[in-house]
């Protein structure tokens, strides 16, 4: 068994030790960078998009993700970052009419586009359809994902109305049908944590029909 002095010392070491790493942690980076090259600032670019029927300008990074010029930039929070890694769905808006998940495109690349968002489709006061629906339905729990679900579903029914074919029809010449594993194949980008999968495919149902 160690000493008391030991132990004393060893505390000591410790401590100092501690000490050393706090010191290091608490040293500015700039000191730690003396004589090295200051870094290069990153490129920005002008970006117009009209978002919600709104034209907005924007100086972006160029690296910046159409979902962080939205959320970050516009304050346009009800678009959703879940995964940051095009898994989810949650950012999904429409850019041009179309889907698109948000945190897979940089916002430069649709420089002159037109976005909807979540906040462009209704209004508290005047719900679009499918978010009417989502609530007669209640077709979420958390309500993280539902606006990227809304957002996506609007645009399923649009491309079914269009023609567009899916994986799972037997005849990709015929025009697709608003069936139940229809949406549900279309929508399989959309996760819900909260599994609220038969809910939203009632709402889609009732506007389909609609
Ligand atoms: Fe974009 Fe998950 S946050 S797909
Ligand atoms: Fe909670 Fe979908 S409602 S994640």
């Amino acid at each position: 068994m160690a000493e008391p002095s030991e132990l004393e010392l060893s505390r000591r070491g410790v401590l100092t030790g501690g000490a050393a790493t706090a010191a290091l942690v608490a040293t500015p980076l700039p000191a730690l960078a003396q004589g090295q090259a200051p870094a290069t600032p990153a490129p920005t670019m002008p970006v117009r998009l009209t978002v919600n029927g709104t034209a907005r300008e924007l100086t972006l990074d160029t690296r910046t993700t159409l979902l962080d010029a939205l959320r970050e930039h516009l304050h346009l929070t009800g678009t959703k970052k879940g995964c940051d890694h095009g898994q989810c769905g949650a950012c999904t808006v429409m850019v041009e009419g179309k889907r698109i998940n948000s945190c897979l495109t940089l916002a430069v690349m649709h420089d002159g586009d037109r976005v909807t968002t979540i906040e462009g489709l209704g209004t508290p006061d005047k719900l679009h359809p499918m978010q009417a629906a989502f609530v007669k339905h209640d077709g979420y729990q958390c309500g993280y994902c539902t606006p990227g679900q809304i957002c996506s579903a609007v645009a399923v029914l649009d491309e079914i109305r269009r023609g567009i074919p899916s994986h799972v029809q037997a005849d990709l010449t015929a025009k697709p049908l608003a069936t139940n594993m229809e949406m549900r194949e279309r929508m399989s980008g959309n996760i819900c944590r909260c599994g609220a999968y038969s809910n939203i495919a009632d709402a889609m149902a009732e506007v389909a029909g609609a």
